[in-house]
């Protein structure tokens, strides 16, 4: 299988995007478990792809920002995003935002994508306001350990998406570096929520083998004071 980096994969997938799967059912169970609301608040969404995430939040204002301006361009033409809703094109590692301005950030399903996720968590924990949250996704490693990859397909050709592997453990270290605290970790796991996507594939004998795995890791952190 063809395997591309992000920034030649997310053009191609922009148009179809949006179409959910398991990995981002189980993203969105995690998130709801992890994250503190978002009424009320400020919110950061890093990697944002579409913006999807922020259709609805319920936050006072709802910033994304993202690499990838044909994800911004399918986002807007999906979404009519209230006025509280900001996009931006910017990458991880230098975010084009002011510190300690969000109360609330999410990283989702993004910091997989960075050969190393040391600048990202540094961005991360800057943005935070002193006591905010910071809620980072991510491909889970035990299933990249396993065979499994990142794939989508455009027309008649299916790629995989170049993946990064960073365990919990680097995560957490790079986080406590840019002064984020853990505060829970959880694992998005197959189960019967997901098997529709699977059946509607013809795969329902993967997900027999793939059922109880985990699929998606989940980190929520707090920015020291
Ligand atoms: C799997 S998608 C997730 C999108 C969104 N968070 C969601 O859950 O719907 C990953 C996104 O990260 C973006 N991305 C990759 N590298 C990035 C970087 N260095 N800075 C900002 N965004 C990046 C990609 O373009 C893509 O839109």
């Amino acid at each position: 299988m063809t395997v591309a980096a992000a920034r030649e994969a997310y053009p191609r997938w922009a148009a179809t995007y949006e179409h959910e799967n398991a990995v981002t059912t189980l993203e969105c169970e995690l998130v709801e478990r992890l994250s503190r609301s978002p009424r009320g608040l400020r919110l950061l969404d890093v990697g944002c792809g579409t913006g999807r995430r922020l259709v609805g939040s319920g936050a006072a204002s709802a910033t994304g920002v993202e690499a990838c301006p044909e994800m911004l361009a399918a986002g807007r033409q999906a979404h009519s995003f209230g006025p509280e809703v900001r996009l931006l094109e910017g990458d991880a590692r230098a975010l084009p935002v002011p510190a300690g301005a969000f109360e609330l950030v999410w990283c989702r399903l993004m910091i997989g994508h960075l050969p190393e996720c040391e600048a990202a968590y540094r961005e991360l924990g800057r943005a935070a306001a002193a006591g905010g949250q910071v809620v980072v996704t991510d491909f889970h490693p035990d299933a990249y350990a396993a065979g499994l990859r990142r794939t989508f397909r455009d027309g008649e050709e299916v790629l995989e998406i170049e993946h990064y592997v960073h365990t919990a453990e680097t995560q957490i270290a790079a986080a406590e570096k840019a002064g984020l605290v853990l505060s829970a970790a959880a694992e998005g796991v197959v189960g019967p929520q997901v098997r529709g996507f699977y059946s509607a594939a013809g795969k329902a004998a993967m997900y027999e083998q793939q059922r109880g795995r985990p699929l998606v890791l989940g980190l929520a952190f707090r920015r020291d004071a």
